[in-house]
């Protein structure tokens, strides 16, 4: 008999899905990745991987798409918007898709022993209005972004269900090989332009995504639920660092160039304007300026180090080297 404990992740083709279905692995799951029809699976190469495509349009869909699945022991609900063209799709996907996921297993009678769901620092927002200047899990959320209130709406409706077994994970900026947010500051250092926004000064947190990868198996190896953790490296960082790191790492000469709020603001303007008029998504809209604008991310991840024992093993520094030496071997830079 397989012993072998099941895992459904969702999602899985994208960033950190790649990496969750890769920590699986490791950890010896027989793992299933739920993806959309027609996604590019580049990173999902492993042959012991089962692929079962999810339709999360309705709960019928849903059930439609689980029918034949086994009963998963465990579930990584990671699929999720991170940009948007309209404020309403953060809604559709990061909540209404959620809730006819948890719909579809429960009509199946195939809710797992604990259901994880990948959230957001976002969710609660910076830590700008906090007294503590941390944001814990004791804190009031306050999300500033569309994003931010989609997952939290997702989270209230998952803490309220009577004995759901929950896990929500709340990472801060996730970075590492394979992702285009942080890879567009790595273009532009490699082309010697170091920009900065603003005047002001930031507390930044981060977090390598095969650190998130291990923090996510680690809580869920806790057999604990109903619980909800922060995750970030542990570390403070200011933008300074960011820059000055990525530029060392590439051996690169720049200029530096400080782009005031205000001016930022303006682009953003016309982006969603023009976004509007073409239907497409841009890197930098007024959900981006949000966020770009706080001057404070830090988050407490103690309660994730002391009931997990999660130790990160990457800080920015060789987070970051890893990271170029991956975009150089792809030749994405
Ligand atoms: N990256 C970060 O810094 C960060 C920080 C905190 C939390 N998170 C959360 O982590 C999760 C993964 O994010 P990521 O950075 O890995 O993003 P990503 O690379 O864009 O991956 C997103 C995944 O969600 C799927 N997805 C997107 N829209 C969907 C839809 N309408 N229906 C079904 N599936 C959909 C994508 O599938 P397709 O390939 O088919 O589009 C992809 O597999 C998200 O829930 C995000 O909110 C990310």
């Amino acid at each position: 008999m397989n012993t072998q404990k099941k895992i459904l992740i969702t999602g899985a083709n994208g960033f950190i899905g790649s990496f969750l279905v890769e920590e699986a692995l490791n950890r010896n799951y027989l793992v299933y990745a739920g993806i959309r029809k027609n996604c590019n699976t580049d990173y999902l190469i492993d042959n012991r991987i089962t692929f079962l495509e999810l339709d999360y349009s309705s709960t019928e869909t849903l059930c439609k798409s689980i029918v034949h699945a086994p009963h998963f022991d465990h579930i990584i609900h990671n699929a999720g918007l991170t940009k948007a063209e309209k404020k309403e799709d953060y809604f559709t996907v990061n909540f209404r898709y959620t809730k006819n996921l948890i719909e579809a297993l429960e009509k199946e009678k195939k809710t797992p022993e604990q259901f994880i769901y990948m959230s957001s620092l976002a969710a609660f927002g910076p830590a700008d209005h906090t007294t503590a200047g941390v944001v814990k899990l004791t804190s009031s959320p306050a999300p500033i972004t569309a994003y931010g209130k989609s997952k939290l709406a997702s989270e209230q409706y998952i803490t309220h269900l009577p004995n759901f077994p929950y896990l929500i994970i709340r990472p801060t900026a996730v970075y590492g090989p394979r992702e285009k947010d942080l890879y567009t500051l790595f273009k532009l250092i490699n082309s010697h332009i170091e920009p900065y926004i603003g005047l002001k000064n930031q507390a930044l947190t981060f977090v390598y995504v095969k650190d998130l990868a291990n923090a996510v198996f680690d809580a869920m190896a806790t057999g604990k639920s109903r619980k909800a953790y922060f995750v970030t490296d542990g570390h403070v960082y200011d933008r300074g660092n960011l820059g000055a790191i990525i530029k060392t790492t590439l051996n690169k000469k720049t200029f530096r160039i400080n782009i005031p709020l205000g001016l930022v603001r303006i682009v953003a303007f016309f982006n969603e304007v023009a976004n509007t008029l073409s239907g497409k998504t841009s890197i930098l809209n007024f959900e981006k300026v949000n966020e770009l604008g706080s001057l404070n991310w830090q988050c407490d991840n103690q309660t994730l180090c002391d009931e997990t024992g999660f130790v990160a093993h990457y800080n920015l520094e060789n987070g970051l080297i890893e990271t170029a030496a991956w975009y150089k071997k792809e030749k994405w830079l």
